[in-house]
C-alpha cells in the first residue's frame, strides 16, 4: 500500500474534471455512493458533489488491505481514494477510476446504515431526513440548477448597472396583505417578518435609480399546494421611470436570460432530471401578453368546451386550474396584465383609461408551474396612495416613510418580484416546491 506522503504527491480533482487528467493517477475526496462486487472485482462508485464516478478494484492489482478496505466500504462512508483515471466510452461520465489506494475518512456503521437507499421512500421520510436526502444526485442536480438560476440574475442585473440594496427582513407592517403576515415579538413592538423586499426597495430606486434585492421573504400560508411555502427567497428589481410596458419587457429578457443561461451551463443536470429540453429551449423574447379581459375570455370559452369546471366571472383572480388552463395556451411564458384593482395589492397605479383596473402584470411559467412573476406600475399620487391605505385597513404611521417618497420627487417607477423556486421548480421540471431549496419551510414542515 502507498504511503501517506506518496499519495499526497497526486493532484487532487474534483471528480467533474476527471476528464482532464486521463492516463494520470489522482486523488478523490468525498463518499461512497454505492458499490458492487463480482468475484475478485468491486465496483464503488464514488461521488464528490460535483458528480459521480466508478472506480474499479481488482483484488490482484491492489494490497490485501486496500481490497478488503473497499469491500467493507457502507454506503456514505467517508473516502480519499487514489486511482489511474482511464476513459471508458460505456462509464457513465466517460472515465473509469482504477483505483489503488483508500482512505477511510469515517466508516458509517453496519448497525445503523444510511437511511436513503436505493428503493422508494415515502416524501415524508425523505423529508424528515432531508439533511441526508440532499446528497443523492437527483437532489444535488437541483441545488445546482438552483444555484445557477442565482448566478444568472445577478448577471442579468450587473450587464444592466443595477445596484443590489438589501431590504429589511423585520418590518412593521404588512406589504402583500394582513392574512399571510409572520408576527414577531420586538422588544415592546409587535414587527413581522417581510413578505416582500418592495416598499423598501422603492425608496432605494428613488436613491439610485435602478436597484434590485434578493433575500428570504415569509408568508403564512396556510393551505398546503404544491407551488407555496411559508419562507422563499425572492428576487425584486425596482426602476425609477419605468412604466408597465417597460416592466413588462424587463420581466421577459430577465426569465429568457435565465432559462438560456442555465441551460448553457446546467444541461447536464436538466438532463439528469430527465427535463424535457426542448420546452425551455422555446422559451425566448416575445412572450404573449394579453390582458385580464382576454384571459377571462379565455377562460370562459374553456367551460364552454368542458375543459374547465366552474365558469369563471370577471373580477375574481386566477385559481390555479385556471392559470394551468391558460398556459396551455402558449408555449412559452405567457404575461396577463391589468388585474382588476380589487384582487391586487393596495399599491398600485390605476390604469388612467379604466381606474378599475391595476397597472400591473403576472407571468406565468408554461407547462401548469403557473405564477413566477408579479410586478406593477407603483402608486405615484399621495392623495390616492392614503386612501388606499386607508380602505385597506393598513397602519397609517407604519407608512408615513412610504409615503413621503410621494412627497419628495414622486416619479412612476416599476418593479415586479420573482420567487425563485417557483422558477426553479419550472426549470428543472418538479411536481413540487418542496425540492427546490435546501430546507422547505411549510405549513408543516418545520424540521430539520
Ligand atoms: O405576487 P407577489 O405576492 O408580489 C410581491 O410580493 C410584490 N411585492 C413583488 C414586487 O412587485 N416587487 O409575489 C411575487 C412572486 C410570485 O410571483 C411568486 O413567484 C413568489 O413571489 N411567491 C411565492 N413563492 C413561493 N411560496 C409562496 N408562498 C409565494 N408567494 C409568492
Ligand atoms: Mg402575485
Amino acid at each position: 500500500m502507498s504511503t501517506q506522503a506518496q499519495i499526497s504527491n497526486f493532484p487532487v480533482v474534483r471528480i467533474d474534471a476527471i476528464g482532464r487528467h486521463s492516463g494520470e493517477i489522482v486523488t478523490l475526496r468525498g463518499w461512497l455512493y454505492n458499490k458492487r462486487e463480482s468475484g475478485k472485482l468491486l465496483f464503488p462508485i464514488f461521488r464528490d458533489g460535483s458528480g459521480l464516478v466508478q472506480g474499479v478494484v481488482a483484488k490482484s492489482a491492489v494490497a490485501p488491505e486496500v481490497f478488503e478496505a473497499v469491500k467493507a466500504l457502507t454506503d456514505e462512508s467517508s473516502v480519499i481514494v487514489t486511482g489511474k483515471v482511464r476513459a471508458d466510452q460505456r462509464a457513465p461520465g466517460g472515465y473509469e477510476l482504477d483505483v489503488q489506494h483508500v482512505e477511510v475518512v469515517q466508516r458509517v456503521a453496519e448497525n445503523d446504515p444510511f437511511p436513503i437507499t436505493r428503493k422508494e421512500h415515502g416524501v415524508d421520510f425523505l423529508m424528515e431526513h432531508r439533511h441526508l436526502w440532499l446528497r443523492t444526485p437527483r437532489q444535488a442536480a437541483i441545488l445546482r440548477v438552483r444555484s445557477e438560476i442565482e448566478k444568472a440574475m445577478h448577471d442579468f442585473f450587473d450587464a444592466r448597472d443595477f445596484i443590489r440594496t438589501d431590504p429589511p427582513i423585520l418590518t412593521p407592517a404588512a406589504c402583500e396583505g394582513t392574512s399571510t403576515l409572520f408576527p414577531v415579538e420586538y422588544f415592546d413592538e409587535q414587527a413581522f417578518l417581510t413578505q416582500s423586499g418592495q416598499l423598501y426597495i422603492e425608496a432605494t430606486a428613488m436613491a439610485l435609480g435602478r436597484v434590485y434585492s434578493f433575500g428570504p421573504t415569509f408568508r403564512a400560508e396556510k393551505s398546503k399546494t404544491r407551488r407555496h411555502l411559508t419562507e422563499f427567497w425572492m428576487v425584486e428589481p425596482e426602476v425609477a421611470y419605468l412604466e408597465l410596458d417597460g416592466l413588462m419587457d424587463l420581466a421577459e429578457e430577465f426569465i429568457s436570460h435565465i432559462v438560456a443561461q442555465v441551460l448553457a451551463r446546467r444541461r447536464t443536470d436538466l438532463e439528469a432530471l430527465g427535463r424535457e429540453i426542448a420546452r425551455l429551449e422555446a422559451v425566448k423574447p416575445p412572450f404573449p401578453r394579453i390582458s385580464y379581459d382576454q384571459a377571462v375570455g379565455l377562460l370562459q370559452e374553456g367551460h364552454a368546451k368542458g375543459a374547465l369546471e366552474a365558469r369563471f366571472e370577471w373580477g375574481g383572480d386566477f385559481g390555479s386550474p385556471d392559470e394551468t388552463y391558460i398556459s396551455a395556451q402558449f408555449d412559452r411564458p405567457v404575461i396577463i396584465h391589468r388585474y382588476p384593482a380589487q384582487v391586487k395589492a393596495f399599491y398600485m397605479e390605476p390604469d388612467p383609461r379604466r381606474p378599475e383596473l391595476a397597472l400591473c402584470c403576472d407571468v406565468l411559467a408554461p407547462e401548469g408551474y403557473g405564477e413566477i412573476i408579479g410586478g406593477s406600475q407603483r402608486m405615484a399620487s399621495y392623495e390616492l396612495l392614503v386612501q388606499r391605505i386607508r380602505e385597506h385597513n393598513l397602519p397609517m404611521e407604519a407608512f408615513q416613510w412610504y409615503l413621503d417618497l410621494r412627497k419628495y420627487g414622486s416619479v412612476p417607477h416599476s418593479g415586479f418580484g420573482m420567487g425563485i423556486e417557483r422558477a426553479v421548480a419550472w426549470l428543472c421540471g418538479l411536481e413540487h416546491v418542496r425540492e427546490t431549496i435546501p430546507f422547505a419551510r411549510m405549513l408543516y414542515r418545520l424540521y430539520p
